[in-house]
C-alpha cells in the first residue's frame, strides 16, 4: 500500500502545483493544519480572507453602522453575489434567488410547481435522505412519489425511463449524490423530464464549486445550493430558476417584502442574510480566481489514490470507479475500530455506516497519506 518516499513527494507536488493559487491555498485554510480534515462534503472551513470580511463587517455593525449599511446601499453587494454565482453554473443574474438553503430551495419549486395538486415527481434514492425525508412526507399525503433504486450505487437510467410517464411533473435528483459522490447525467435525464412534459428540480449542494456546471448546457430548470459546503462558506443559499419559468411554470407561493422583486428574487421572501452575502462575496471571488478546473485538477490524483489504496486497506469503494466529483466513499465493515484509528490520527471523515472523503483545494497527498496510514 505504502508509496516509496520519492514517488509520494513526487505525487505530492504534482497534485499542489497544479496552479499557483492553489499550490498556496493550504495556508489560506488554517484549518487545515490542525488536523487532517478531509469533510467538505460535510462543510467547508473559511478562507483567511473571507473570515476577515465577515470580521470587517461584523465591527462595523458593533462599531458604527453606516459602513456596515453602506455595503448594501442599492442592493449592489447581492446583485455582485448573484452575477459571480450565475457565471459559476451560466446562468443569468436574473434567474438567481437567494434562498436560506438548499432545502427550502426545493420545497419553493415543490410547493410552486403545485406538485400536490397531481401528477407524480420521481425522484432517486442517491438524493440527499432530508429530501427523501420530504417526499415520503408528501407521499403519505397523497402525493405519487416514485423514487428509483440504485444498483450498486449507480442509478441505471433505464429504471428512470420505466418510472417516468405523461403525469410526471418533476424529476428531482442531486447532481453529485452526497452518499457517494456519483455523478448524475443531468442532461440525459433533463431531455427525458422535457420529453413527457415534466421539468428537473437538481440539488447542487455537492456540485456547485465542485464541479462544473452548466445550467444551460445540462438543460435544468430549477437548481438550489447551499453555501457551505464547496461554495466556502456560509448558511447561505441560492436559488436558479430558469428565466421563462418564473411565474409561469413556477409560481410564487409565498408573500412578502420580495414579492414584487424582478427576476428569480421574486422567490426570496424576506430580507437574505447580510453576513451571508458577505461570506459569499469573498468566498465567490476566491472560487472564480483559482478556476473549477484547476479545483478538479488538483484534487483528482488524491480521489483517485483512494480508490485504488482503500480496498486493500479492506475498505471496497462504493464510489463508480470514473466519478468525476471530489467525494469518495468506502463499505466499512468495523465502524467502532475504524473510528478509533481515525480519531487516534486526527483524520476527519464522515463515517455513518459508509466512510465518506471528500478533499478540497487545502488538501494535499500528504493528508490523503495520514488517512491510509491510520487505516493500515
Ligand atoms: C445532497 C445534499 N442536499 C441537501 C443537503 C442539506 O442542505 P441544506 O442544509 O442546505 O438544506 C445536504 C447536506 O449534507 C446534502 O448533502
Amino acid at each position: 500500500m505504502k508509496m516509496p518516499r520519492r514517488q509520494f513527494v513526487a505525487a505530492s507536488a504534482a497534485a499542489a502545483a497544479t496552479t499557483p493559487a492553489i499550490a498556496n491555498a493550504r495556508a489560506d485554510f488554517p484549518w487545515a493544519s490542525k488536523e487532517t480534515y478531509l469533510n467538505t462534503a460535510t462543510e467547508h472551513p473559511l478562507s483567511r480572507q473571507t473570515a476577515a470580511s465577515m470580521q470587517e463587517y461584523l465591527n462595523a455593525l458593533v462599531n458604527g453602522p453606516d459602513s456596515a449599511r453602506d455595503k448594501f446601499e442599492n442592493g449592489q453587494l447581492m446583485t455582485k453575489v448573484k452575477a459571480m454565482f450565475a457565471k459559476l453554473i451560466n446562468a443569468q443574474p436574473n434567474e438567481i434567488g437567494f434562498t436560506p438553503s438548499t432545502q427550502t430551495g426545493e420545497n419553493i419549486v415543490l410547493e410552486g410547481l403545485n406538485v400536490m395538486a397531481g401528477g407524480n415527481v420521481v425522484t432517486n434514492d442517491l438524493h440527499y435522505g432530508g429530501s427523501l425525508l420530504n417526499y415520503r412526507e408528501r407521499r403519505k399525503q397523497g402525493l405519487d412519489v416514485r423514487i428509483v433504486e440504485h444498483k450498486d450505487y449507480v442509478m441505471d437510467f433505464r429504471d428512470l425511463e420505466r418510472v417516468v410517464d405523461r403525469k410526471t411533473k418533476l424529476i428531482a435528483i442531486a447532481i453529485v449524490s452526497n452518499i457517494n459522490g456519483y455523478v448524475h447525467e443531468i442532461r440525459k435525464i433533463a431531455d427525458l423530464a422535457h420529453s413527457h412534459g415534466a421539468y428537473v428540480y437538481v440539488d447542487a449542494i455537492q456540485a456547485a464549486g465542485a464541479v462544473p456546471i452548466d445550467v444551460k448546457a445540462m438543460g435544468i430548470d430549477f437548481l438550489a445550493c447551499s453555501a457551505y459546503k464547496w461554495l466556502q462558506g456560509g448558511r447561505f443559499g441560492y436559488l436558479h430558476v430558469r428565466e421563462d419559468l418564473q411565474e409561469t411554470a413556477l409560481k410564487g407561493k409565498l408573500f412578502g417584502g420580495r414579492t414584487t422583486a424582478k427576476g428569480a428574487s421574486r422567490y426570496e421572501i424576506s430580507t437574505v442574510s447580510h453576513l451571508g452575502c458577505v461570506c459569499q462575496s469573498e468566498a465567490l471571488a476566491y472560487i472564480h480566481s483559482l478556476g473549477i478546473d484547476a479545483v478538479r485538477a488538483h484534487v483528482r490524483p488524491l480521489t483517485a489514490r483512494l480508490l485504488k489504496e482503500m480496498p486493500a486497506l479492506g475498505y471496497p469503494s462504493i464510489t463508480p470507479k470514473g466519478t468525476e466529483s471530489p467525494i469518495v466513499s468506502f463499505a466499512v465493515k468495523d465502524q467502532a475500530a475504524t473510528k478509533a484509528k481515525l480519531k487516534k490520527a486526527k483524520v476527519v471523515v464522515t463515517l455513518g455506516g459508509y466512510m465518506r472523503v471528500s478533499p478540497s483545494v487545502f488538501n494535499n497527498m500528504a493528508d490523503v497519506e495520514r488517512l491510509l496510514e491510520a487505516l493500515a
